[in-house]
């Protein structure tokens, strides 16, 4: 049974896409069967799995979602793709189309768990990415989640970030999810050449120490990501054995080995 994972923080730009995209990868390599959700209608993460022209898909998440929500007859095989071994939803603009029907019906919560229900069981790890703002689809994430894993930039924004979406954890596990946990706060781009990435490290270490865990590994800042995501590759094709590589495939370790 696949423990679901999702990857989320209200800021954007701190590593939450290429952070599902490239543990993927390293949970895959670890002979995990690895299922990707892209729930962001940005498809940053669709790109990367070999998917150039999203917006004209018709088989996407936003569609399966509305498929769902309108009680529409579908098979949920039909909108999972393949790539590099490992299975995923590609999303679109069409999302939103969703989003915006979702916040419009009641108890529409719920409509990601429904549609992961039955699959789950054929998948060790499934990973779903978000985007930046806790809107119903994050909510929904959050509602078919066993846990939620944050990235945090050493930027203090990114950091303010975190307190406010533990406190939205906390509200999601008291009304809709009470088995919902905080996997980890993950630590992206660090620079440990800079005082200020060491200090802000150091600082949500202590501040989280025995509440929440963050994870040992922490993430190097280096070009290589930006160019990885350019070409539309994870890290293990583009770089493999880079630092960056390294890390996530330590934090595959840390999440398996727990
Ligand atoms: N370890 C890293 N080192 C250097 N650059 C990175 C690293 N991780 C991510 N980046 C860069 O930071 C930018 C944002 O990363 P990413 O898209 O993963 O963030 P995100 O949280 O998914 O953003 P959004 O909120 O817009 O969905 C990208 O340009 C990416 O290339
Ligand atoms: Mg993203």
């Amino acid at each position: 049974m696949a423990e679901i994972i999702t990857v989320a923080n209200r800021k954007g730009g701190v590593g939450k896409t290429t952070t599902t995209l490239n543990l993927a990868y390293s949970l895959k390599e670890l002979g995990k069967k690895v299922f990707v959700i892209d729930l962001d209608p940005q498809a940053n993460l669709t790109r990367c799995f070999g998917i150039e022209n999203a917006n004209e898909l018709t088989e996407t998440i936003g569609h399966l979602l509305m498929a769902e929500l309108e009680e529409e007859n579908y098979l949920a095989k039909g909108y999972i793709l393949s790539y590099d071994g490992i299975d995923f939803i590609p999303s679109s603009i069409y999302l939103s189309v969703t989003e915006t029907q979702m916040k419009a019906e009641t108890g529409s919560e719920r409509i990601l768990s429904s549609i992961l229900e039955p699959i789950r069981e054929q998948y060790d790890y499934i990973l779903i990415d978000t985007s930046p703002s806790l809107n119903i689809l994050t909510i929904n994430a959050l509602c078919a989640s066993d846990s939620v894993l944050i990235t945090a930039d050493t930027q203090l924004f990114a950091i303010v970030g975190i307190s406010e979406l533990l406190k939205t954890i906390q509200k999601i596990k008291k009304r809709v999810n009470a088995s919902l946990k905080v996997k980890g706060i993950l630590l992206t781009m660090c620079d440990n050449r800079t005082n200020l990435s060491k200090l802000l490290t150091q600082q949500v270490e202590e501040m989280y120490q025995g509440k929440v865990e963050v994870f040992q590994t922490k993430i190097p800042k280096t070009v290589k990501v930006g160019e990885s995501i350019y070409s539309g590759q994870s890290i293990k094709k583009y770089a493999k054995g880079s630092s960056v590589d390294i890390a996530y495939d330590n934090l595959a370790k840390e999440i398996c080995y727990e």
